[in-house]
């Protein structure tokens, strides 16, 4: 295989969740850009049409899905959609994550359990759905979007739940990789760093407080994550799983 057609996505389907906004809509445009399929998904079904729309209109191919990344029917059915109409599941991206912004001594179980039941199970239940179908159709690739707070505890904010939601997200990267090995699915993790998206711009004032802390000396830009996701999603990553690719500015290194 030529070095760049390891890297070709033409006809390949796939889902990326939480692409209505933020880093899944810029995956999902690149990605389809590249002349995947995408099945935009998200829980606000109205974002999920915008971002599938605005695909089309620059001639690539997308669908839009309802989906509630905690809810196993919802993934489940998320698949069977996508598969029906395609009649494949070449990759799937579990992107949709979120936090909360609270002191370990004031969080309540039910907040702490918010966060975990949508970066962990949601990370798990459309993994799960992905994986039946691509364990009896010759496999394919699920990438998790982690985050560098899967490996540092970010400061000064404190998000303990977060950090504690991505570690466990890249742990079960690892523990599908193993487990699915055998079905030829790979299972990797992209570990973001600060990107610029209504994540993060929801808490601007934090922003000055950073910079200093990434070596780069800039947020990224969700764009800077897209190589990392096109080889964790194509063939040039065939002996990759199990993986995380950090994308972080270099912020972790310090
Ligand atoms: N922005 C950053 O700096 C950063 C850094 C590291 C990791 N990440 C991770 O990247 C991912 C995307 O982050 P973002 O900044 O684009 O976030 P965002 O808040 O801008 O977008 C998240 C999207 O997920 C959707 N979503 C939320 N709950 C859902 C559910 N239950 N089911 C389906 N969709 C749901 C939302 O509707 C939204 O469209 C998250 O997993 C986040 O933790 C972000």
């Amino acid at each position: 295989m030529k070095c760049l057609e390891m890297f070709n996505l033409q006809d390949r389907v796939g889902y990326i969740t939480g692409a209505g906004r933020g880093i899944g809509k810029v995956l999902a445009k690149n990605i389809a850009a590249a002349g995947a399929i995408v099945a935009v998904a998200d829980i606000d079904k109205a974002t999920a049409d915008r971002t599938c729309a605005e695909i089309i209109a620059e001639g690539d191919r997308a669908i839009a899905v309802h989906a509630d990344v905690t809810d196993e029917i919802s993934c489940a059915d998320m698949i069977t959609r996508i598969t029906d109409q395609y009649d494949r599941l070449d990759f799937g991206i579990n992107n949709a994550g979120g936090g909360n912004e609270l002191p370990a001594l004031d969080m309540s179980k039910e907040d702490f359990m918010r966060v975990i039941e949508l970066n962990i199970a949601g990370v798990f239940l459309p993994s799960k759905a992905a994986a039946s179908y691509m364990k009896d159709h010759g496999g394919g690739t699920i990438v998790n979007t982690a985050s560098m707070s899967a490996s540092i505890v970010n400061v000064p904010q404190t998000i303990s739940a977060y950090n504690t939601s991505k570690a466990g997200c890249r742990h079960l990267t690892k523990s599908c990789a193993v487990e699915w090995a055998q079905y030829g699915i790979r299972v990797n993790s992209v570990s973001p760093g600060y990107m610029m998206t209504e994540l993060t711009q929801r808490i601007s004032h934090m922003h000055p407080l950073w910079l200093p802390m990434i070596p780069q000396g800039r947020i990224g830009d969700p764009a800077d994550l897209v190589g990392a996701f096109v080889y964790l999603i194509s063939d040039a990553s065939a002996y990759a799983t199990g993986t995380d690719i950090i994308v972080d500015g270099g912020y972790t290194c310090i």
